[in-house]
C-alpha cells in the first residue's frame, strides 16, 4: 500500500513547488515525497501485525494480529476487459477476492507449477499461499522483512510447499540460482535502492528465471523503474498499466462493510500512525491512515484517478 503523498507538513510546500514542477514537466506528485526509508515501512508494516505486547504497552485493545481474516495487504485489482475473466474462487478465498485478484493477474503471466518460486514483499502471506494452492509450484516460499507479518502468515497460512521467512530484498537470504520465478506485489516502492533489489534478483534466479513485479509510482518514476531492471540485463516481456483496474477494485471495496473499515477509525491505528510522524517521516507518515489504506476519499486515490500515480505490471526474464 502506498504512503500518504501529501503530509500537512510538507503540503505548503508541496503547493509551492507543484507550480514549479509544473512548468518543469507537468508532474503533481513528488517524488521525494513519495519515499519513505526501508526501517519506517519495517515499523509500519510490524504495527500492522502487530504483537498484544506492542499495543498492550499503550494500552490499546486491537492490533492487526487479531484480524485474523486480513490475509493481504494491497488496493486489489478487478478485471476490466471482456477476456479478463475472474477467478473461480474456493469459498474461504472469497473474504480477500479483490487483493488475491491482484496475484491472479501476476501468478497467470507465466508457469509456476513445479517451479521453485520466491515472493519478495510477501506481508500478511494471503498471496503465497494462494500461489501455492492454485498454481501448485514445488516450493513456495514468501519473504517479508517484517518479522510480525511473517510471524503471522506462517500461523494462519499452511499448503504443501510453503514456507515464510523473514529478510531483506535487498540482502536476499538465498543462494545463487535458487529460483525460478520471483513474485513481487505493491512491495518494490518501499526500498531504498531498486538496483540492488534487481541485482539480487539477478543473482538468486536460474538463468531465463521469470520476476513479476507489480506496483504503483508517481507516474513520471514508472519508466526509471524498467530502465533499472534494464541495465541489470532483464529483458522485459510485457508491461502493462492496471491503474484503471485498482481504481476499480477501490471503489469496490468501498462499498463493502468489511473489518478494514472498523481497523481504519480504531484508537489504536491512528494513534500508531501518529507515533510514524516525526520531523524525519513527516512527509511520508503525517497523512491520514485513509490515505495509506486509500479510499475514495483519500488523496492518494485522486492520484490514481488523474493518473499522477499509475499503478503497472512487468512481466521481465533474467538473462539466459
Ligand atoms: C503493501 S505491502 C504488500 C504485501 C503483500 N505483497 C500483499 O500484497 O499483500 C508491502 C510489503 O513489503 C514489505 N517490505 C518492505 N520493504 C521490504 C524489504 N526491503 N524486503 C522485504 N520486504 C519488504 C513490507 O514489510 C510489506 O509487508
Amino acid at each position: 500500500m502506498s504512503a500518504a503523498i501529501c503530509s500537512r507538513a510538507a503540503r505548503a510546500a508541496h503547493v509551492r513547488g507543484r507550480a514549479r514542477r509544473n512548468q518543469r514537466n507537468g508532474a503533481l506528485v513528488d517524488s521525494a515525497q513519495f519515499k519513505a526509508s526501508q526501517a519506517q515501512w519495517r515499523k509500519w508494516y510490524n504495527f500492522l501485525s502487530g504483537s498484544e505486547k506492542w499495543l498492550n504497552i499503550r494500552g490499546h485493545e486491537i492490533s492487526g494480529r487479531d484480524m485474523l481474516d486480513w490475509r493481504f495487504l494491497n488496493h486489489g485489482y478487478e478485471p476490466i476487459a471482456a477476456d479478463d475473466v475472474a477467478p473461480v474462487l474456493r469459498p474461504e478465498d472469497e473474504a480477500g477476492r479483490s487483493s488475491l485478484q491482484l496475484y491472479h493477474h501476476l501468478a497467470t503471466k507465466a508457469p509456476l507449477e513445479g517451479k521453485d518460486v520466491l515472493e519478495v514483499g510477501s506481508g500478511r502471506g494471503g498471496g503465497s499461499w494462494y500461489v501455492a494452492r492454485y498454481h501448485r509450484p514445488r516450493r513456495m516460499i514468501g519473504m517479508d522483512l517484517a518479522e510480525n507479518a511473517v510471524e503471522f502468515a506462517r500461523r494462519a497460512h499452511k499448503a504443501p510447499g510453503l514456507s515464510y521467512q523473514v529478510g531483506d530484498a535487498l540482502n536476499l537470504p538465498f543462494a545463487d540460482r535458487s529460483f525460478d520465478a520471483v513474485l513481487n506485489v505493491e512491495s518494490s516502492h518501499c526500498y531504498d535502492s531498486i538496483d540492488t533489489f534487481a541485482s539480487e534478483l539477478k543473482r538468486v534466479l536460474r538463468p531465463g528465471g521469470v520476476v513479476l513485479l507489480t506496483d504503483l509510482r508517481p507516474a513520471q518514476d514508472m519508466p526509471e523503474l524498467g530502465r533499472t531492471f534494464e541495465a541489470a540485463g532483464f529483458r522485459i516481456a510485457s508491461t502493462q498499466d492496471i491503474t484503471a483496474n485498482v481504481v476499480r477494485a477501490i471503489d469496490r471495496r468501498s462499498q463493502d462493510a468489511t473489518n478494514i473499515n472498523a481497523f481504519l477509525k480504531s484508537k489504536a491505528l491512528l494513534s500508531a500512525w501518529q507515533m510514524l510522524v516525526t520531523e524525519e517521516t513527516a512527509e511520508t507518515f503525517e497523512g491520514t491512515a485513509e490515505d495509506f489504506f486509500v479510499t475514495p476519499s483519500s488523496k492518494t486515490y485522486r492520484c490514481l484517478v488523474e493518473r499522477e500515480i499509475l499503478y503497472w505490471t512487468f512481466v521481465m526474464s533474467a538473462p539466459a
